[in-house]
């Protein structure tokens, strides 16, 4: 018996969509299928890195798009959805492999997925649906449900949560959920949970892991600019200035034009290019509107100005399009195996090289090479946190 991953989600928006669809994907068919997608996967982009130790012998052209088939003896196959948060009355009363593909959702489909039997259940709203999400989504008049109870009913290991950009007090709620009953945390959006000291005591005392905050994708506008910023850096070129901006067609980005909801994303994705960068300059860092027929793509620009020898000038642009939902799960995946060990370790509070690795404000900022080399040490066993 492969021992199991059980996982509750609150939010079955995109991001829970192609978490659940890509994990059927590997599982189902081990990637053979084309995804539904105009960003074809080419045999070529997939290479398995020496350095990662994580990654087992079963690296092979059906694993491409995963950094590590195994992570610390856990394969897709072994992650387990048990239970389902969400308001909307699209979803909520529906079983998650339908919830998935309910409206507003629109993140591609790349593959069918089969009956869950896990009925999404209603969470309390609270400050999760925004003046411009309730435009577009109904909440649901079922009864709201008792979370930590469900939790504890269908002994989920992580509770992962994907609500919307400026859910602070909802998102608080469900930490609060957690605590009570004893499940681990890992926390996907811009509120500051794991990166927080009261929080990280909190769940230090209750002896419980929490991961986050605000995941950073696989290949995303984060990821990209902060290794940018480094490599600038490393090289002896002084930027002078950058920004990055950012346009998307889903529900994200449609709760995000309402700038009162915006800080904490602005902060967490400045502080991780910042972080960077020994010495202070303008940034500007954020998204930027909202464009319907993007859909779930999002497109960022990146800019970049600065000097190198003699003090000449250079810059840089550049334009990274994604379909958005699908570059966070393939982080999700490892964050929730690496969440697993820590919880077969008995480790408890902020898991710091997870953190670092998955997500954009982590308790500790660190390169990404850093991050990933600290990752896999922990995977190996050989770091605490
Ligand atoms: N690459 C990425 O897509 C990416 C990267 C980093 C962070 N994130 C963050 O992940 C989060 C989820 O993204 P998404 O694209 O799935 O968003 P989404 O808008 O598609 O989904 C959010 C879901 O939360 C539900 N919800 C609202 N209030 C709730 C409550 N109180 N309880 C339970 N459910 C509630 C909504 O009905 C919706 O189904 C967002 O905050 C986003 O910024 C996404």
């Amino acid at each position: 018996m492969r021992k199991k991953i059980k996982v509750a989600i609150a939010g079955i928006g995109n991001c829970a969509s192609a978490l659940i669809q890509g994990i059927e994907y590997y599982n189902s068919n081990g990637g053979e299928n084309t995804p539904n997608t105009d960003f074809k996967i080419k045999e070529s982009a997939y290479h398995s890195s020496a350095d990662n130790a994580v990654n087992s012998s079963s690296s092979t052209e059906n694993h491409i798009g995963l950094t590590s088939y195994n992570i610390g003896g856990y394969e897709p196959r072994d992650i387990e959805f048990v239970a389902a948060f969400d308001v909307a009355d699209t979803k909520v009363g529906k079983d998650l492999s339908e919830a998935i593909f309910a409206s507003p959702n629109n993140a591609i489909k790349i593959v069918d997925v089969p009956h869950f039997d896990v009925k999404v259940q209603k969470g309390d709203v609270l400050d999760g649906v925004g003046k411009h999400f309730s435009e577009k989504v109904n909440i649901s008049d079922n009864q709201t449900i008792d979370i930590a109870k469900v939790l504890r009913d269908t002994n989920a290991d992580v509770l992962v949560n994907y609500l919307p950009v400026g859910s602070r007090t909802a998102t608080r709620n469900y930490a609060e959920k957690c605590l009570e009953s004893g499940v681990a945390f890992i926390n996907a959006i811009p509120v500051f949970i794991a990166s927080d000291t009261n929080w990280q005591n909190r769940f230090i005392e209750k002896n419980i892991p929490c991961a986050g905050d605000d995941v950073m994708s696989q290949l995303g506008a984060t990821v990209v600019h902060k290794t940018l910023a480094k490599l600038w850096v490393d090289r002896g070129v002084i930027i002078d200035e950058t920004y990055q901006l950012n346009v998307g067609g889903d529900m994200d980005f449609y709760n995000m034009l309402d700038e009162d909801r915006l800080e904490d994303k602005r902060v967490s994705k400045t502080s991780a290019v910042k972080a960077m960068v020994p010495y202070d300059i303008p940034m500007r860092i954020g998204p930027s509107d909202y464009v319907s027929f993007l859909k779930n793509d999002k497109v960022c620009y990146i800019y970049m100005k600065g000097r190198f020898f003699g003090k000449v000038p250079l810059e840089l642009d550049l334009k990274l399009r994604v379909p958005d939902a699908y570059n966070s799960s393939g982080v999700m995946i490892d964050a929730l195996r690496a969440s697993k060990i820590a919880l077969d370790r008995n480790i408890s509070g902020p898991l710091e090289s997870i953190s670092a690795y998955c997500f954009k404000h982590p308790p500790v900022q660190m390169p990404y090479s850093q991050a990933k080399s600290n990752f896999i040490d922990f995977v190996n066993g050989k770091r605490d946190r």
